[in-house]
């Protein structure tokens, strides 16, 4: 059995993605405590006992404020340890895979759907650090895969690791609320998360280089919503026009498939998975929704 280490397995996507791949690979998901991927020595020392084969590495600070209130911290986590786990897997001939974002195309300006060798000047900080990281793990190994991954969300279960993702923050408004307010001038893929996780084993065979990693979407949030809950049947009057959020300068962070697609992975577009999951999951979202 091949092995295989998560990094942030406490978390939304490696939490997943352990779980997802117990049993078909010898798994080890070392906790922040055992492993803490800023100490250069913990991960060798990791890497040496367990000779992994494969990497997921999804250990971040992954929230934008977090980013913004102790930017030390989450340079040294996002930068750093990201440098630290793609060198050790470079010493160690373990293939990389190494969690971006599509946050680094937020100050791009132009118009998605975005391509990876576009020149980018991410705005926040953290889209700054996915864009450092991203070149200190290709500077330090090259085969290292950078998976640029969207929004995302699960309905497979109530959120256990208490992430505010999309449609945990959809159904919750609906219930707190009556109504949701989603902007227009937002335009972004959102992914359900079992689809990047099933897509993950797939992407241990690209060569080394920038992904984009995640559902099309063309359509602006408001209108995202709209479509599902015209797929769905549901009563589209609950869903209102937020005019303000992002009206001085609109965001399009939608991703560009050809290069996935070329290497053989397609992912659903975003309206189809949230219809498709909100009716396979209609049971436990009427608990939500009503
Ligand atoms: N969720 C999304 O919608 C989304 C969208 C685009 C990109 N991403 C990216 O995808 C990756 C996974 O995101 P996520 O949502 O799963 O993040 P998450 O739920 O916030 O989990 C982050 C994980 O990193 C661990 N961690 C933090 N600092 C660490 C350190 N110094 N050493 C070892 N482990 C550490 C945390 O453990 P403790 O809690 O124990 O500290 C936790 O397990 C991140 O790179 C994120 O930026 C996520």
């Amino acid at each position: 059995m091949k092995r295989l280490l998560v990094t942030g397995a406490s978390g939304f996507v490696g939490g997943r993605a352990a779980e997802f791949y117990q049993g078909k690979y010898e798994i080890c998901a070392p906790s922040h405590r055992e492993m803490d991927i800023t100490d250069e020595g913990s991960v060798y020392a990791v890497f040496e006992r367990f000779r992994p084969d494969y990497v997921i590495h999804c250990a971040a600070i992954s929230d934008i404020g977090s980013c913004d209130r102790e930017p030390e911290q989450s340079w040294r986590i996002n930068v750093d340890g990201s440098r630290n786990m793609a060198k050790a897997s470079k010493r160690y001939g373990a293939k990389c895979l190494v969690c971006s974002s599509d946050q680094v195309y937020q100050g791009s300006g132009g118009k998605g759907p975005h391509r990876e060798e576009e020149c980018i000047e991410p705005r926040t900080l953290y889209g700054k650090e996915k864009k450092k990281a991203e070149e200190e793990c290709l500077r330090e190994n090259p085969e290292c895969v950078m998976l640029r991954l969207s929004w995302m969300y699960d309905v497979d279960r109530e959120n256990r690791k208490g992430h505010g993702d999309f449609f945990t923050g959809l159904l919750s408004g609906l219930k707190d609320m009556g109504t949701v307010r989603y902007p227009v001038y937002d335009v972004r893929g959102i992914t359900d998360v079992n689809e990047v996780v099933e897509n993950l084993e797939k992407a241990f065979e690209l060569r080394g280089g920038i992904y984009n990693f995640g559902s099309p979407n063309d359509r602006n949030t408001y209108e995202t919503v709209l479509a599902m809950f015209e797929g769905l049947g549901w009563d589209t009057g609950r869903i209102e026009r937020n005019e303000e959020a992002f009206a001085e300068q609109p965001r399009d962070l939608s991703m560009a498939q050809e290069k996935l697609n070329a290497c053989g992975i397609v992912f659903t577009s975003t309206v189809e998975a949230l219809i498709r999951n909100g009716k396979v999951r209609e049971e436990f979202i009427h608990k939500w929704y009503v």
